[in-house]
């Protein structure tokens, strides 16, 4: 059955301090809508874990830079609601951009999570992470819920909410849930129906470049800058354009020392594809 599908942020407050104080606990997945199966996974962790799930379809002006795809973001309210429904959401959180940000988007305040906002996707796209910062903190004090579910597939972003929720001190947990893949290894993403077909064959490069380095560090190998050259070269060859490609702590996106262990690290990517562009990220073990 299709939840009640909410604008208000007095309206998803009513409901969600109603369920707490009947002592239930209560989930947020925050999502842009153009749902597809990494999110209804994250609906299904969230449903694991807690006795209500509060799923927001919002896509979020702040976090586009001039010439991205805010305008062509894919819009399918009636899709997503019904399909959280049938992943147990119990309300989906729907505001129009006047009512998250009735003063405009201009003036709106920022909020900043400095470590993480400036580098590897935030060098190719200025002001994205503290629109998602800006954002996630709105959803945060509008829904509180007890525990906030993302995917790791977008692994800058779950690490500078980590550091958002600990440096304002929101009383939730954040939780990371694993990147859902194709067949092929591509990872799942909204963006993915921006490629032509010989585009989406070429994109399992990604993911193949991202393994071969995990299998090198692996073996021992620690000579970073090298290896993210190579990977560089085999994206290229495959016909992608990397932006980056980063082998950089798991915990904090520190650059690596030479004797860095390697469960210590994480593999992290992203190319253009045509009009897509592709990021994944992996564990090398
Ligand atoms: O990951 C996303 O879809 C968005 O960045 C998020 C977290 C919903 C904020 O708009």
């Amino acid at each position: 059955m299709t939840p009640p599908v909410v604008e208000g942020p007095a309206d998803v407050r009513a409901r969600v301090r109603a369920w707490r104080a009947a002592g239930e606990c209560v989930a947020l997945v925050p999502t842009m809508g153009d749902l597809h199966t990494g999110h209804l996974a994250l609906v299904d962790a969230a449903r694991e874990r807690a006795d209500r799930v509060v799923a927001s379809v919002f896509v979020n002006p702040l976090q586009f830079g001039p010439g991205e795809d805010y305008q062509d973001y894919p819009r399918r309210l009636e899709d997503d609601a019904a399909r959280l429904g049938e992943h147990g959401a119990d309300i989906v959180f729907a505001p129009t951009v006047e009512t998250l940000y009735p003063r405009g988007t201009d003036v709106s305040v920022r909020v900043h999570v400095p470590a993480f906002e400036d580098i590897l996707c935030g060098a190719d796209r200025p002001g994205h992470f503290a629109g998602v910062a800006t954002v996630v903190a709105k959803l945060f004090n509008i829904a509180e819920p007890d525990i906030a579910v993302f995917g790791q597939k977008d692994y800058q972003q779950l690490l500078l909410i980590r550091r958002l929720v600990a440096d304002l001190d929101f009383p939730i947990d954040v939780v990371g849930i694993p990147t859902v893949r194709e067949r092929d290894g591509v990872a799942m993403s909204s963006r993915n129906g921006y490629m032509d077909s010989e585009q989406r064959r070429a994109a399992p490069a990604l993911y193949a470049a991202l393994r071969g380095l995990a299998a090198r560090l692996v073996h021992g190998e620690r000579d970073y800058a090298r290896m993210e050259r190579d990977a560089c070269s085999e994206l290229e060859g495959a016909g992608l354009q990397p932006d980056y490609v980063a082998i950089r702590m798991a915990d904090d996106l520190a650059l690596p020392p030479a004797d860095a262990a390697v469960d210590d690290l994480r593999i992290l990517a992203a190319a253009r594809l045509g009009r897509a562009r592709l990021i994944d990220n992996i564990a090398p073990i």
